[in-house]
């Protein structure tokens, strides 16, 4: 996927849904899960041994989910991800690296960054949208308000902490096109095989 076609696909959808896999055996359930939720996006992060396996199942045996990979490290990684059939990167820290390894590949990036500076370092490789991550911690939609007004052509994807008690206030956010998070298939969720529970409150959310 090229990264106009991630940026059409995430507008439409408004949520990427970040799972982290302790078990392979669950990738299929919680993709399935997503899908009858409304939802066709799955950011697979490689912080678990069955990541790359995970995105494997999924891209081969999901086709209407768009499986990416997250919290990407190195180029190591986004290549191994990709060769699973990632596609698309996020990464949790701008890497210079990374993003021009997926630009040279056409592959859609997301790159995480917390401040202005690292904004800077990312509009210099000419990256849109931008994930501010974690989002929470570094202040909220209020942070968000203000990054827009600096850096008012770049969208924003905000990850880390978003919940449903909030996710609300960072869509009616300017300049944010998307929200990341794990909360409504967390990591417990899944372990728990809860996904039925995971359907319905995908439901909620593809559904504002
Ligand atoms: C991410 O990688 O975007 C975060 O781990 C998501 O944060 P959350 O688990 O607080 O939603």
């Amino acid at each position: 996927m090229n990264q106009t076609q991630f940026i059409e696909a995430l507008e439409n959808q408004k949520v990427i849904p970040v799972i982290v896999l302790e078990e392979l055996e669950d990738a299929i359930p919680t993709a399935n899960a997503l899908l009858k939720g409304g939802i066709s996006f799955m950011e697979i992060t490689f912080r678990t041994d069955c990541a790359k396996e995970a995105i494997a199942c999924v891209s081969k045996e999901v086709s209407e989910i768009c499986v990416g990979a997250g919290t990407i490290l190195n180029v190591e990684d986004a290549k191994r991800a990709v060769e699973a059939g990632a596609s698309f990167i996020v990464t949790p820290g701008y890497s210079k690296e990374v993003v021009m390894w997926c630009k040279e590949n056409d592959i859609a990036v997301l790159p995480g960054v917390a401040t202005p500076t690292e904004i800077m370092y990312a509009i210099q490789d000419k990256c849109n949208p931008i994930k501010l991550f974690p989002v929470e911690e570094l202040g909220g939609p209020r942070y968000c308000k203000t990054m827009h007004s600096v850096f008012p052509a770049l969208t924003f994807i905000p990850s880390g902490g978003i919940n449903d008690s909030n996710y609300e206030a960072y869509l009616n956010t300017p300049g944010i096109v998307a929200v990341g998070g794990s909360w409504f298939a967390s990591r417990a969720m899944i372990q728990q095989k809860q996904f039925e529970e995971i359907t319905k409150h995908a439901k909620q959310i593809s559904k504002k």
